[in-house]
């Protein structure tokens, strides 16, 4: 099993360092300022920069934050209502019924109530490697097996291995799409014929955590198949591109039974007033959400070309994070990137030679493959081959 290094804990590290001279390096930008970006006219701000979460660097939308403002009033009464309409918002959305949707503490609880609803000793989980852990770990606390299954030589899980992996005792299958830490998809065609080839009795957990930030068209969610495979269910979140990761809030729509399984596994009144407050202005603004996708996006684009220019291997990603192949063990490099105040990472066990970096605004971008060139310069012959 893939072993979960929860940097997320490092989070609270306090580091003193002060900007790394890359911040200061001239002439990089080959990017228009950006809107989202056009407020940064100002000096960055002293401190280190996060790209280590995959956390949405231009936060929660203008309307979510006036929302949050306002929450204070609200503190002392239960949030029975807003968690209503936050539901029936969900629901219009998908143009499914309330008790197709439920809300977790986070899309990790849904994540959660998934396997403590279908997984237990004798009931696996089956699930790519290297993949987003908390699936596995919540695994091991119900001392359910994990059956992992390598990813392809692309980085892409093997859904048809998987499938022929899962069995009557298969309990839950999670697919990550786009996956963390690779970026990487599966299409809609390889989903469909997933989804018909696993057993009714295994939950299919998509978990779409990164689903807007995916622009290949082969790719689209997997909501699709929910009316005609009821095992099928997907998490989101709002963590992402909504900005939202710090005020934890995600959700999963399924078809009724199984929703109402998982419903039972959460924590009574899991939603606080302020992050659905947040929630609710934030489903108003689409604005946001293509605003944040186009520069995320964009700034991912503009990576990618500057790493293809200097000859460093990275794997085509469909989300706002890059994996890149340094050819060495990252640990070390992890550290040197953060004595210069930029956090990356995190490392994962099976892939010991790739750096996972979040795309942050573009100058945080930009600060960072400054100091990436500064502590591993690009091999000179071959960027120029
Ligand atoms: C694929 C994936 N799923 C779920 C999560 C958990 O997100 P949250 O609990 O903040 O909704 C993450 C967080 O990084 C993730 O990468």
């Amino acid at each position: 099993m893939t072993a979960a290094t929860h940097t997320r804990r490092d989070f609270s590290r306090v580091l003193s360092q002060t900007l790394a001279a890359a911040l200061a390096a001239p002439n990089l930008s080959s990017l228009a300022p950006h809107p989202l970006d056009a407020p940064q006219t100002k000096p960055m701000p002293a401190g280190p920069i996060r790209l280590n979460f995959n956390e949405n660097p231009y936060g929660a939308s203008a309307k979510a934050r006036a929302a949050l403002a306002d929450c204070a009033a609200l503190s002392n009464r239960y949030p029975d209502e807003a968690y209503r309409q936050v539901i029936a918002a969900l629901a219009q959305k998908f143009n499914v019924k309330p008790e197709n949707i439920i809300l977790g503490c986070g899309s990790t609880e849904i994540l959660r109530a998934a396997d403590d609803a279908f997984l237990d000793p004798t009931r696996n989980v089956v699930a790519a490697a290297p993949t987003f852990e908390a699936v596995l770990d919540y695994a091991r606390v119900l001392h359910s097996n994990a059956v992992l299954i390598p990813l392809t030589s692309d980085y892409r899980h093997d859904l048809p291995k998987m499938a022929a992996a899962c069995t009557s005792k298969t309990g839950v299958a999670y697919i990550c799409n786009p996956n963390n830490p690779t970026g990487t998809i599966v299409t809609r065609d390889e989903l469909a014929a997933f989804v018909q080839a696993v057993p009714p009795t295994t939950l299919i957990v998509v978990d779409e955590a990164y689903y807007h930030l995916a622009d290949d068209r082969r790719y689209s969610s997997a909501l699709e198949f929910i009316p005609a495979y009821p095992n099928v269910i997907v998490a989101r979140t709002f963590s992402k591109i909504y900005g939202m990761a710090g005020m934890r809030l995600g959700y999963a729509i399924g078809a009724k039974e199984p929703i109402a399984r998982l419903h039972a596994e959460l924590l009574q009144d899991n939603g606080n007033a302020a992050v659905l407050q947040a929630a609710l202005a934030s489903l108003a603004d689409n604005d946001h959400v293509a605003t944040c996708r186009a520069q995320l996006n964009a700034t991912r684009q503009w990576l990618c070309t500057e790493l293809t220019k200097d000859s460093r291997p990275f794997i085509p990603s469909q989300a706002n994070f890059v994996m890149l192949d340094l050819g060495a063990e990252v640990r070390p490099i992890i550290e040197q990137f953060r004595a210069r105040n930029v956090i990356v990472g995190r490392r994962f066990a099976s892939m010991p030679n790739f750096l996972r970096v979040t795309i942050g605004t573009q100058p945080e971008t930009e600060a960072f493959l400054a100091t990436l060139r500064e502590i591993a310069p690009a091999n000179p012959a071959r960027a120029a081959a």
